[in-house]
């Protein structure tokens, strides 16, 4: 569904990211590894038009795609859950929603009824349930996680971004999280889920994506690899565990 190709990316002396590949795709989940300062955010934000300084392409459908800005990757179907929340805190769940796109009545006022109306929809269907007139700033960060899905959906979102989304949730939360990712993966939309947690890329994820001091270190299907395996090719080396020596299938470069 969405391809990117020869992704390199420089910030004023910095390279984060070098001649990388991703594919994501259709009703897949696919976990974007790596350490800190991988690269990982930095090609999430290449993907939806935060950053449009860099070389390489992007393909939605096998077709090229240039953003102009995130508004214009939404249009194309692709929203970022950031790392950092992206809500306004005094501003209500409803309000948070429609931010920017307004429903308005044929005589130009906002249109209170709809835009309540489609909230509850969207909140039903990301589980989260709280009045749509709730200020945002008295939600759990569990829940305004599920309100930024929320968001994500109003938009028609055919490839949702999540950055580390459950780094600052409890383990309910989470559990909700999955859950609400395993349908959208039914309705056919790619996820791309960065996290550091194995138990979550190994019960979550389809495929996986490895990035090392921003380079692409390797791809595959997630039950084609062990856990140790995936931890190898973050650290870039042996790293120590406490078990038996294992034959470990050779990174892919
Ligand atoms: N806006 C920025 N300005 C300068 N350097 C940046 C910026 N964003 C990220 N970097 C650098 O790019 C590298 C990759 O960062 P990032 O994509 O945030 O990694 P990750 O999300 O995998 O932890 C790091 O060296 C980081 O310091
Ligand atoms: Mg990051």
């Amino acid at each position: 569904m969405l391809e990117a190709k020869n992704i390199t990316k420089r910030f004023a002396g910095v390279t984060a990211l070098k001649d990388v590949q991703l594919h994501l795709k259709a009703g897949k989940v696919t976990s974007i590894i790596g350490e800190n300062g991988a690269g990982k955010s930095t090609l999430m934000k290449i993907l939806s038009g935060v950053h449009l300084d860099y070389e390489g392409d992007l393909y939605m459908d096998g077709e090229k795609v240039v953003f102009k800005n995130t508004r214009d990757a939404q249009d194309a179907g692709i929203s970022i859950i950031h790392q950092e929340l992206n809500l306004l805190p005094q501003l209500t769940v409803v309000e948070n929603i429609f931010l920017g796109r307004e429903i308005k009545t044929l005589l130009g006022f906002l249109d209170e009824r709809e835009m309540q109306r489609r909230a509850k929809v969207l909140l039903e269907k990301v589980q989260l349930r709280v009045d749509p007139n709730t200020k945002v700033k008295d939600l759990k960060v569990g829940e305004q996680q599920l309100l930024e899905i929320a968001k994500a959906l109003l938009l028609d979102t055919k490839v949702l971004i999540m950055d580390e989304p459950t780094s600052a949730v409890s383990d309910s939360e989470a559990e909700i999280l999955f859950n609400i990712i395993k349908e959208l993966t039914k309705e056919g939309k790619a996820i791309a889920y960065i996290s550091h947690k194995m138990n979550e890329i190994f019960t979550m994820c389809d495929d996986y994506v490895v990035l090392r001091d921003g380079q692409f270190i390797g791809a595959g299907p997630i039950q084609g690899v062990k856990e140790d395996d995936l931890i190898k090719m973050m650290a870039g080396r042996e790293v120590k565990l406490h078990r038996h020596n294992e034959d470990v299938p050779r990174e892919q470069s």
